[in-house]
């Protein structure tokens, strides 16, 4: 993001008509908004995909659209064995039952891994509201299932710990009938923003104040059909966290990676290349689903090295990553999705420092060595090179440092002495990694190069 440049005498004409933080509802306003230093220096967050399709927890969270909206013969094979016939999807309402939720000990898991941003599934295509709406009779987690307010327990013991608490949001519904009409006339009305995705999103950014809006669920339809650019502009101006939020780029069929805060573009979208505008890695420690599927096996989730290996990925390329989990409709988390989210937080305890509040470097991955991505701290006077890969022979050809830039070199979480190098030919340097020890860190290292020039 460019900041623009104003001369002292521009902004003292200026002045006094500017009112301070208006912004217009379009783009041109709504892009030129700074996005909250907190977001780009916080770099990792947790995604929380929990609702309905927690219940039948098979397959993925599109359940009820690939059941009835794309008649799939798996899902409808499922319920067929497994359910009476003729039962709805609005019957698991009752058999979500949260009877173990406790928000309190997920902001712990939370905070030990490391994130500084939550974000929970406020509402998914489904329509189910995890707050108790006044804009979705009968259909939220107060009036049916749980009969607790979800979203607004995790806000309280999420912010407890001083983690941004943010939420998912989808603004379309599957077979909402004013969403069907509205498509049916060629999105020239707009009955299901007008009078639901709208205003059941000012209320719950309203009621639980959250720092973070994921939009989703805007493919089918313009921008203009949603208001987006005019949501956005009350949003910036006069909700309550008019400062501190920050919003993705799904707000219309043409948005993605044009419009809105920080870039998503696709789901899992990890390029290894500089995006120079702030981006995020959404994406899910089980490789093919966000919900939690009760037929998972190991093989289908990250291994711990494969999770670092993204984040590491993600940041060097000025990302941030939203690592997803899936609780169960008993309000547990996965034991599994747990311990990855332990070894993050164990790798983050000891590297944390090549992450966090760090800029993009000159290069982002190692010219040479595979499997090296680097960061750099904000004045640029240390250069953190990560290596995913320990190389046999205990040392590590940093082909992008030049010899001229190399000051003292030093391993994270190994004893504080500097590490020896020498020039490398044709060119960069080798360095000797430390020997093994006892509280180096695992599945990936980071070397701290101490500038002299950069
Ligand atoms: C509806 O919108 C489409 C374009 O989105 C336009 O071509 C069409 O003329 C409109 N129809 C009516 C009835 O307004
Ligand atoms: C650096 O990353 C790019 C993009 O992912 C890749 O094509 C290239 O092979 C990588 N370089 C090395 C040395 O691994
Ligand atoms: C463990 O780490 C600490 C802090 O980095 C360091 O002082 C200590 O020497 C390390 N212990 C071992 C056995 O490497």
């Amino acid at each position: 993001m460019k900041p623009h440049l104003v001369t002292i005498a521009s902004l003292v004409f200026l002045a006094p008509f500017l009112v301070s933080g208006q912004y217009d509802p379009n783009w041109e306003s709504i892009d030129s908004r700074p996005l909250p230093q907190w977001f780009d220096d916080g770099k990792v967050g947790i995604f929380i995909h929990w609702g309905l399709y927690s219940v039948p927890s098979y397959i993925n969270e599109w359940f009820w659209w690939s059941w009835l909206g794309d008649n799939s013969e798996a899902h409808d094979n499922y319920m067929k064995q497994n359910f009476k016939p003729g039962f709805a999807y609005e019957e698991f309402g009752p058999m979500f039952t949260a009877e173990f939720y406790d928000p309190v000990q997920w902001a712990d898991l939370f905070q030990k891994s490391g994130a500084n941003y939550v974000v929970l599934t406020s509402k998914h295509h489904e329509g189910f509201a995890m707050w108790p709406s006044s804009y979705g009779f009968a259909w939220n987690a107060m009036s049916v299932g749980p009969k607790r307010d979800l979203l607004g327990e995790l806000e309280v013991a999420v912010k407890n710990t001083g983690i941004h608490f943010g939420i998912y949001y989808s603004l379309l519904e599957w077979f909402h009938p004013l969403y069907d009409q509205d498509k049916a006339n060629n999105w020239n009305t707009s009955q299901l923003p007008q009078m639901k995705s709208i205003p059941a999103l000012k209320e719950v950014i309203t009621k639980y104040k959250p720092d973070v809006i994921w939009s989703d669920g805007e493919w089918e339809a313009p921008d203009t059909y949603w208001d987006s650019v005019g949501f956005l502009a009350w949003l910036y101006n006069e909700s309550p966290v008019k400062d501190s939020v920050v919003v993705n780029d799904r707000w219309g069929s043409d948005t993605r990676g044009k419009h809105g805060g920080f870039y998503n573009f696709d789901d899992r979208y990890n390029p290894g290349v500089l995006i120079p505008h702030k981006w995020e890695n959404a994406m899910s420690l089980d490789k093919r689903a966000w919900t939690h599927r009760r037929e998972a096996v190991l093989s289908d989730y990250l291994t711990p090295h494969e999770l670092v290996d993204q984040l590491i990925a993600t940041v060097s390329c000025g990302g941030n990553i939203l690592v997803n989990i899936g609780p169960t409709k008993e309000g547990t988390i996965p034991i599994i999705a747990q311990e990855r989210l332990l070894q993050m937080g164990e790798w983050l305890g000891i590297n944390g420092e090549a992450i966090y509040a760090t800029v993009p470097w000159t290069y982002q991955n190692d010219t040479v060595t595979q499997g090296v991505w680097y960061t750099s701290n904000k004045d640029i006077t240390k250069l953190y090179a990560m290596t995913t890969i320990w190389p046999d022979d205990g040392t590590l050809l940093l082909g992008a440092v030049t010899p001229a830039q190399a000051g003292s070199l030093q391993m994270l979480g190994s004893p504080a002495e500097n590490l020896q190098w020498s020039p490398a030919t044709p060119s960069g340097i080798r360095v000797t990694l430390p020997p093994m020890n006892r509280n180096r860190s695992k599945w990936a290292w980071t070397i701290v190069v101490n500038l002299l020039t950069s």
